[in-house]
């Protein structure tokens, strides 16, 4: 699929953008430079072989410089971002093949083969390095590494992606459609998880280490492991039903996708149809202004409400979600902000202060409690499970009788359900990216 080389449309004006927004942020935090390092591989304990390498997102916001470990770049108000771009004589991997005109035009490109080229940047007190400690803790003072204002105003600034950056995702949340359709099609084939999993990664020519997170294949039960990751060679006797929840991504930018299908028709079937509607109906309520905690809130009402059609519980939905029984089938965030990170930053924050913004009592896994604004980019992931911990919590220390057992039993072979889709806030309809892509196909 090219994912690697694509270029994309608006990367002139979008670093232009990024000048504005750093320069903003420096003068806000009395700062005259900022120099972003890419972080450098990590080895294993005791041994010499390395994790894959994730850039600093920050550096990814700048250029795609998905896999070259040891690079730099200074930004100083009115002067051209200068990238120290690390391409060492090396025999035992693969250098970074030379900077591509389409985005390296923007920049002072000096190539280096020194790690700590960056050094002789004129780095003084007034300038931040944002970056991780191992990298930069030995050249820079404390106090300049990662001040914890400037980089929450720098998130800040993120939450509101440029044309480049949806461009980017929409290119994701294509190849993500591409391979979920892959993945649907090896299920009804009958797939083990490991064979899904990698119809899904050949789909789309991409690996495991490009991937935005690991993937979730999920048949039957395993549904029901919210963060599933175990890949089982084994083919079940019985493919019932299939949760997937598997990204792509495109110079760093990531979509996130989830899908669940059952083998048969029947009443989990229906259940997807339902949740569905409802999650549908969610996401065209993403809308500049929106409080995401309210939308959280309603989804916790109308998952309930799914719940007591499909006698699953025995009490008002109302009660479901007061007394905690909705969090029992329904236990995570509604969703998150996306982007260089599949949990992307400042979901939680108000200010350049980091003024938390709280969660609704008795939702503690809510990634995401901002009121929305143009630009912004998340997911919205409605789940209905059936969790054997968190049932037998309930049974133990709820209300047993607001539960049906019976239906309850009937459906728990089948895992869970969620659904996923990427949505853009525009100062209009919002645009649902996933939806989209799948549409294209
Ligand atoms: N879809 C993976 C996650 O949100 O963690």
């Amino acid at each position: 699929m090219g994912a690697r080389k694509t270029v994309i449309e608006g990367y002139k004006n979008h670093v232009a953008e990024l000048q504005r927004r750093w320069e903003r942020a420096l003068r806000a935090e009395g700062y005259d430079a900022v120099l972003i390092h890419a972080g450098s591989k990590l080895a294993s304990f005791l041994d010499d072989y390395e994790y894959p390498f994730r850039c600093n997102p920050h550096l990814l916001w700048w250029a795609p410089l998905t896999s070259q470990h040891d690079s730099a770049l200074l930004i100083r108000p009115g002067k051209r971002p200068k990238l120290f771009y690390y391409q060492p004589d090396d025999y035992w991997y693969l250098p970074p093949a030379d900077p591509a005109s389409w985005w390296a035009d923007e920049f002072e490109v000096l190539p280096v083969r020194d790690a700590d080229a960056w050094k002789q940047a004129g780095i003084n007190h007034r300038t931040a390095c944002i970056g991780d400690a191992a990298s930069l803790a030995e050249a820079v003072d404390a106090a300049q590494l990662n001040p914890q204002r400037l980089l929450n105003r720098i998130h800040l600034e993120r939450t509101r992606k440029t044309p480049y950056e949806i461009a980017c995702m929409a290119e994701a949340a294509r190849l993500g459609a591409i391979a979920h359709t892959a993945a649907e099609q090896a299920f009804r084939e009958g797939s083990s998880e490991y064979d899904i999993h990698q119809r899904y990664c050949m789909a789309i020519e991409l690996v495991d280490a490009e991937l935005p997170y690991g993937n979730i294949v999920a048949l039957n039960d395993h549904g029901a492991v919210l963060h599933y990751q175990a890949h089982e060679q084994e083919t079940p006797a019985e493919s019932r039903s299939f949760l997937i929840d598997a990204g792509a991504t495109v110079h760093g930018y990531a979509c996130d996708i989830t899908r669940t299908y059952s083998a048969r028709d029947g009443e989990f079937a229906d259940l997807i149809t339902a949740m569905d509607t409802m999650q549908r109906k969610l996401c065209t309520a993403v809308v500049e202004g929106l409080d995401y905690r309210d939308l959280h809130l309603r989804a916790h009402a109308d998952i309930a409400t799914i719940l007591k059609d499909f006698d699953i519980i025995r009490t008002s939905p109302e009660d479901a979600v007061a007394s905690g029984l909705s969090a029992v089938f329904y236990p995570h965030g509604l969703g998150h902000f996306l982007g260089l990170q599949t949990h992307d930053v400042a979901g939680l924050i108000a200010d350049a202060d980091g003024t938390p913004i709280p969660r609704p009592d008795g939702h503690p896994f809510l990634r995401l409690t901002r009121t929305l604004e143009e630009g912004n980019v998340l997911t919205i992931e409605p789940g209905l499970y059936f969790i054997e911990p968190l049932l037998r919590q309930w049974r133990e220390t709820g209300d047993v009788a607001a539960i049906n057992w019976e239906k309850v039993d009937s459906l728990a072979p089948y895992g869970g359900i969620r659904i996923e889709d990427n949505m853009l806030v525009t100062g209009g309809e919002p645009r649902n990216l996933t939806r989209e892509a799948f549409a294209s196909l």
